[in-house]
């Protein structure tokens, strides 16, 4: 199906051996019906040639800057003007770096600066470049100025290391192009997502909490976002990078969490609480560490139920916004799941089953089935990046029946 029929993608390739699968990605994009013009870096064209790029594009491939004879053709400022899409992939290291510090060294950080087209970017190196905390700044400093960070996926990598760094496959890359220019079934809605854990100090250097990530939660904030909605995301402590145009509050404590979602729920249109809320929080804080003393074995800490969030939420009167739970439980999920969205007075509920290793809890994959009051729809098991797309996309289904 042509599903990017007369779409203008400029891919930007750099150097990295996952530049070998872009021949694969362009043929997959112009099967369905996309333009492609390739912009190579110089490094790009020792792991791929430009001779292959032309042949599976139909378009001779720009690759410098200063050549007088590319410029006569389509300049850079035309190419940055051409294209519907800028999509980087794959993005090294040291692409992403120069991109971050707003280089214009060769064509494509030039073309970078001078689009005004969206751009994504799909990260492939090392995993421990893709760890580094330079590279992450800079992920994040892309994120931040509304770039899209596609991927990326973790796996084997070609230089045998084992851990996040892998260029998404081009097939996923292709799902991504047709989602972002796909429908947009959430325009001029507003979503407020939790997520994350929350800390309950205990003393100035310890905290009870849990095993959230706020992977599913940053998917659900990503995947609204792409679907056209205004996005707030509140966030307990996590080290994961903002989605783009997503505006993100931090907090720590539940009732942080509270305070920002009360305040933030009348003003959206969609609530979903994917956060994993500390029920309960100690009565007292020590001002100081608590020390550990010869003559006691044991230790009590006096704990008081936290203010639930999403029934609070689920109950106001005035504006309240549609208001979507989360169960995560490992076992009779249907059933706990079902009895949080009628005790929660909750419009849906998203129940999770945790009890399979590799799902839940700081996993990159989930298993979900959604449940409103005389009906459900099971999502099946997969990525929390593809679920939260589901899962969006359920709730505004729901929202335009009602
Ligand atoms: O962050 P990840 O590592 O990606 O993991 C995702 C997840 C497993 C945390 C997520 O998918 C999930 O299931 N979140 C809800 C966890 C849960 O089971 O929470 P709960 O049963 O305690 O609460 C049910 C609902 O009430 C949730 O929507 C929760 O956000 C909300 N709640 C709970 C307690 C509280 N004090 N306030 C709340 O709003």
């Amino acid at each position: 199906m042509q599903t990017l029929a007369g779409k203008k993608i400029l891919l930007g390739i750099s150097g990295g051996i996952a530049a070998y699968k872009c021949a694969e990605l362009t043929r997959r994009l112009i099967e369905r019906g996309a333009e492609v013009q390739v912009v190579m870096t110089k490094a790009a064209k020792e792991f791929i040639t430009p001779l292959t790029m032309q042949a599976v594009s139909g378009r001779p491939v720009s690759d410098s800057l200063l050549d007088p004879a590319a410029e006569a053709s389509m300049g850079h400022i035309e190419l940055a003007k051409w294209a519907d899409l800028v999509l980087l992939a794959p993005a090294t290291a040291d692409l992403i770096g120069r991109m971050s510090a707003g280089m214009g060294n060769d064509l494509l950080t030039t073309l970078v600066l001078a689009t005004d087209a969206p751009i994504a970017v799909s990260p492939a190196m090392n995993q421990q470049m893709y760890r580094n905390v330079a590279t992450q700044e800079n992920i994040a400093t892309l994120a931040r100025r509304g770039m899209m960070v596609w991927g990326p996926a973790a796996g084997e990598q070609a230089c045998g290391d084992v851990g996040p760094g892998r260029m998404l496959e081009p097939m996923q890359l292709v799902e991504r192009c047709e989602q972002f220019f796909g429908p947009k079934p959430l325009t001029g809605k507003s979503v407020v997502i939790t997520a994350g854990p929350t800390r309950e100090a205990i003393d100035p250097v310890r905290y009870i909490s849990n095993h959230s990530s706020g992977k599913m939660g940053f998917a659900l904030a990503e995947a609204a976002s792409q679907l056209g909605a205004q996005v707030t995301l509140i966030a307990g402590p996590v080290s994961l990078s903002t989605p783009a145009n997503v505006e993100r509050i931090d907090v720590v404590s539940a009732e942080q969490m509270h305070k920002a979602a009360l305040e933030a729920a009348t003003k959206h249109d969609i609530f979903i609480g994917c956060a994993a809320v500390a029920d309960y929080r100690p009565v007292d804080v020590a001002t100081q560490k608590i020390k550990k003393t010869a003559d006691n074995n044991d230790m009590q800490i006096v704990m008081v139920k936290n203010p639930d969030i999403i029934a609070d939420v689920a109950s106001l009167t005035q504006h309240r916004p549609f208001t979507v739970g989360f169960a995560a439980e490992t076992q009779d999920v249907e059933t706990y799941a079902l009895g949080k969205l009628a005790r929660k007075n909750l419009d849906m509920i998203c129940a999770n089953d945790v009890s399979v290793e590799g799902q839940g809890f700081n996993s990159d994959s989930n298993a979900i089935t959604v449940y409103w009051q005389g009906g459900q729809q099971a999502l099946g098991s997969a990525k929390k990046t593809e679920l939260g797309r589901a899962i969006l996309e359920c709730i505004s289904a729901k929202l335009a029946s009602a």
